[in-house]
């Protein structure tokens, strides 16, 4: 069942990168969108905070100067402020989905799918109490919901509903904490944010400026086209009718029309519970993390640079020097540290790479063999396109022969050249989509040691021109197909 979502998300993938290209492809950047649109709010919320009255009598009427009389730019920034909020919704709810979707939750990813659960908790925590603040009709209705879920948490001395029992028991110590919530919910969002991609090295928490600009051009134009409206002051003495619903932070209130906000408690822990411990249930067997040949290690730190879930760090040998040393809990085995060393210091237990070498000599020879001109070896990303897609082509395609790989960034350019020195013509590389490896550098950091400005760098005279690296995500085996075809006129027509 997960297997067809991906493939759905996949297709939505390929489509967005033809509409803005895999840089700025924003499904691509949905976790450093969320981060964004977190700043995009502070700063509009620091001037709302600089006019808002934090009182019974003067909360509304500080909103209403801002919504009528400063319109053109404190209307305007509350617009930017109410929207950028429900994008924030929009963009975590589908940074979940994406990484749920493409099975990036398990294993050394749970601390941030855990940490995700929660932060999610805190931007709609944070989000009903910024409704509360506006104290206008629709502040009422959620601040009467809120005070029914509320009354059953034994946090506040005396229940909620008894303070807003009456517009004359609303004290001014009621905005104090409404305030107090609304500020402090970002304070531990950033701590837990940071617990979030704490095991993720060089985590993009900035999507690309252009993107960032786009984001900003879209929310003014929206505030401008439709500026985010003040209703009637709050009066407690009526009942608050025809409020304007915010699916993004009020869809858990419905429900209290026909469940107790006791049972309404335990369906929205027990789902929070359920989706954390996503991790752990229907759990496949992990790989076994990569191992450090101590003997050959140098110490020249590259594996540790290259890894992308800061499972490597150096320790100091008994000689002094220092050594590669592998944490279990964070090694992802997808061999990015394996393509980082030229020494045969660091490999994979279960896709060592000697076998691999023999099988790709293996493999080129036969291909050699069988007279095949122009003949192409395939590496592929075992995330990408499905190795069993590209062999329902083997008919057509005897002059190449394909082997999978955990992840691309798993090769060194020395490798790509064995099936050269074979005989073969044309080498090409199959990584997972551009822009959203499933190990996030795998397919950077090959491009960029065949490039030479990465380590371990090509030999000197090597041939780039019988190279060819692209990226496929696994419903894209035309476009892998329509490449390779490609690849091999232009090698046929050189030779
Ligand atoms: C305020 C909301 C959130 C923000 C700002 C945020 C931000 C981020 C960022 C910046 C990354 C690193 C991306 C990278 O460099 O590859 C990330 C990764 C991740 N996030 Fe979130 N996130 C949020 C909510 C969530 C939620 C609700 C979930 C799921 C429950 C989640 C699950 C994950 C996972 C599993 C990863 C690791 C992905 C990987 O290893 O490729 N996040 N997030």
């Amino acid at each position: 069942m997960k297997k067809i979502f991906h493939k759905d998300w996949s297709w939505l993938e390929h489509w967005a990168n033809r509409v803005y290209t895999p840089m700025y492809n924003p499904l691509y950047h949905l976790g450093a969108i969320a981060v964004f649109l977190i700043w995009v709010l502070i700063i509009s919320g620091i001037y709302l905070f600089i006019f808002y009255e934090i009182s019974a009598k003067g909360a509304y009427s500080s909103v209403q100067y801002l919504t009528e009389d400063q319109w053109y730019l404190g209307g305007a920034i509350r617009s930017l402020h109410h929207y950028g909020a429900d994008l924030l919704v929009i963009a975590t709810i589908l940074h979940l989905i994406h990484t749920f979707v493409t099975d990036r939750y398990r294993y050394w990813r749970w601390v941030a799918w855990v940490s995700g659960v929660l932060l999610l908790w805190l931007i709609w925590i944070s989000g009903i109490f910024g409704y509360w603040m506006v104290w206008d009709a629709r502040a009422q209705l959620v601040a009467t919901l809120s005070a029914e879920m509320l009354d059953k948490v034994p946090i506040f001395g005396q229940p909620l509903s008894i303070a807003l029992s009456s517009n004359s028991s609303l004290s001014n110590q009621f905005f104090y904490i409404v305030l107090f919530i609304h500020f402090s919910t970002p304070v531990v969002l950033f701590i837990l944010l940071w617990i979030h991609v704490k095991r993720i090295a060089m985590a993009r928490v900035n999507p690309p400026a252009g993107l960032s600009r786009a984001i900003v051009g879209f929310i003014l134009l929206l505030s401008a086209v439709k500026p985010v409206e003040l209703g009637l002051k709050a009066d407690l003495g009526k009942l608050p009718v025809n409020i304007p619903f915010d699916w993004f932070y009020l869809f858990i209130y419905p429900p209290l029309k026909h469940i107790s906000a006791s049972s309404l408690w335990v369906i929205v822990i027990m789902s929070s519970i359920f989706v954390a411990s996503l991790p752990w249930i229907g759990k496949k067997k992990r790989f076994p993390a990569a191992e450090v040949a101590s003997l050959n290690c140098t110490g020249c730190e590259q594996c540790m640079m290259d890894c992308p879930y800061e499972a490597v760090y150096m320790a100091p040998k008994k000689n002094g020097l220092l050594e590669a040393k592998i944490s279990d809990r964070n090694c992802a085995s997808c061999g990015i540290c394996v393509g980082a060393c030229d020494y045969a210091a660091i490999n994979l237990p279960h896709f060592a790479e000697e076998a691999m070498k023999q099988k790709v000599l293996r493999l080129s020879q036969e291909l050699k063999a069988s007279g095949m001109h122009p003949a192409i070896f395939t590496f592929v990303c075992e995330r990408g396109v499905e190795l069993k897609d590209i062999l329902k082509h083997d008919k057509e395609m005897e002059w190449t022969r394909a082997i999978s790989i955990p992840c691309i960034g798993m090769l060194m350019p020395s490798i790509t050249t064995i099936p050269l020195q074979a005989g073969v013509q044309g080498v090409f590389i199959a990584g997972c989509q551009v822009g959203d490896c499933y190990y996030r550098f795998g397919n950077e950091w090959f491009a960029q040691r065949l490039k030479g400005i990465r380590r371990p760098v090509p030999e000197r005279d090597f041939d780039y021109s019988r190279i060819k690296l692209a990226g496929f995500s696994v419903v894209e085996i035309e476009d892998f197909l329509i490449s390779l075809n490609k690849f091999r006129d232009e090698l046929g027509q050189g030779v």
